[in-house]
């Protein structure tokens, strides 16, 4: 019997993982533009930090979620998204102290959710998430989305639509809330059980059902937009000002709603719209959660973030035809033929390697042709070729694979040499 890989998961195998790697690299380099600092928090948190933090009502927690107990009776949860375990970190390590705020972070990790799976939705995937804590500023939310934005388009993709909306605050989303119940709550039988349920729980929700998307009263559902008071209404026209200001194009949809509980105000979802992406066209999502630093312990503090995950962004530059310039293959092979070249050998390679030169050789006592055969599926920039003559000679023949040149070189200069050599590339 052999065994599977679990469902919704993948390998990510030498081939790929370069391109897995470059992007983690891009996603760094940017931060660090923005003066966005890593974060690493554990895999899994206690089960209770999701429930309150993503919200009791929601998919994620009512039916995704990896809960385990472990030996000593604890509820444990793979963690199904970033956010609450960067807030759970900020409040515990009182980060809210810090001198300087926004206390601005980003983090790259694997994610777990319980979903059916199908192209483009896993039940492990990689996020690359952003969140600022600190800050009522809409010029942070602007700061986010263009980051998000960047990452993207920086990457090469170029069919991305950016919507945004606002889903106010508390006040505002209150009078909206009554306002779809009294909406929904005369035909509610005609929609399916989740939207029953949602119905007091969380009727914003019901906008975001899939199954009941063509039914009549979600066309002519009030909008959120038409319920902003003052104050929320004057904080949307700011966060689109400083897009405007910035030259980053959106759409404003009052009818995104995030399918987890702790948004208010900005709210915002990247699409690919390339040809051939597939149905999920969702690349990244994120937005304002005011409320979740005290709802997990903290004192009152706004926060802002966005989250995406590295394998939809995949399929997005797949989709795209983009191809990215990371490097492959290797500097230097060695190819030694007979014992004392082959020891001779073994202390080069390791000299090249010192020298910061990526390089190999055989070890399977192939023939000089099968040797020359493996260089070339390692993609070697130069085959350098140690037999007995040479040794005899204290020399070793260095072949340019691009020119297809050979030169003889003294051993002792072999290093430099190749030093050289690749510093000039
Ligand atoms: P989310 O919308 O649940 O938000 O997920 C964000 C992104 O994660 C999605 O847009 C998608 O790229 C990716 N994603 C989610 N589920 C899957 C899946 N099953 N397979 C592959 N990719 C997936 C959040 O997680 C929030 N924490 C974002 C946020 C950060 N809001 C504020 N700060």
């Amino acid at each position: 019997m052999g065994f599977k890989i679990p469902r919704g998961t993948q390998d990510i195998l030498p081939g790929k993982v370069e391109l897995w790697q470059y992007i983690e690299e891009k996603a760094r380099e940017l931060c660090k533009r923005y003066n966005y600092l890593e974060i690493r928090t554990p895999i899994f948190e206690q089960t209770e930090l999701f429930q309150r933090g993503v919200g009791d009502t929601t998919d994620i927690v009512q039916k995704e979620m990896y809960t385990f107990e472990d030996r000593g009776g604890r509820s444990l949860t793979l963690r199904p998204e970033g956010t609450a375990s960067t807030v759970r970190s900020y409040v515990e390590n009182k980060m809210f102290g810090q001198p300087e705020q926004p206390v601005k972070l980003y983090y790259i990790g694997p994610m777990f959710r319980y979903e059916r799976p199908q192209s483009g939705r896993m039940r492990q995937f990689v996020q690359f998430g952003v969140e600022a804590l600190g800050s009522n500023d809409p010029a942070v939310d602007a700061e986010v989305i263009a980051l998000a934005m960047d990452f993207y388009k920086e990457l090469g993709l170029k069919s991305l639509k950016l919507y945004i909306n606002s889903l106010g605050d508390k006040e505002s989303r209150e009078a909206h809330r009554q306002a779809l119940i009294e909406h929904f709550k005369p035909r509610i039988g005609e929609f399916c059980s989740d939207c029953q349920n949602r119905l007091d729980k969380n009727p914003l929700r019901i906008l975001d059902c899939k199954k009941d998307r063509d039914h009549e009263l979600m066309q002519n559902a009030p909008s959120i937009l038409d319920y902003l008071n003052e104050e929320s209404e004057a904080f949307f026209n700011k966060v689109k000002q400083n897009l405007d200001t910035m030259g980053i194009d959106y759409v404003v949809d009052d009818r995104l709603v995030r399918g987890l509980d702790y948004y208010n105000h900005t709210a915002f979802e990247i699409m690919s719209e390339a040809e051939g992406f597939g149905a999920i066209t969702t690349l990244s999502g994120g937005g304002r959660y005011n409320g979740l630093v005290e709802e997990i312990g903290g004192p009152a503090t706004p926060g802002i973030g966005f989250a995406l995950s590295i394998e939809r962004l995949i399929m997005a530059l797949e989709a795209e035809q983009v191809t990215l310039p990371f490097e492959t293959g290797i500097d230097c092979y060695l190819v030694s033929m007979g014992d004392a070249a082959k020891q001779k050998a073994t202390g080069l390679l390791y000299e090249l390697r010192k020298a910061e030169i990526t390089a190999d050789t055989d070890y399977l006592d192939r023939k000089l042709k099968t040797q020359f055969k493996a260089a070339d599926r390692l993609d070697a920039k130069y085959v350098a070729i140690l037999g007995e003559n040479e040794l005899d000679n204290n020399v070793i023949n260095v072949k340019d694979m691009e020119k297809g040149e050979q030169q003889e070189v003294p051993i002792d200069e072999f290093i430099d040499y190749m030093k050289q050599k690749t510093r000039e590339a």
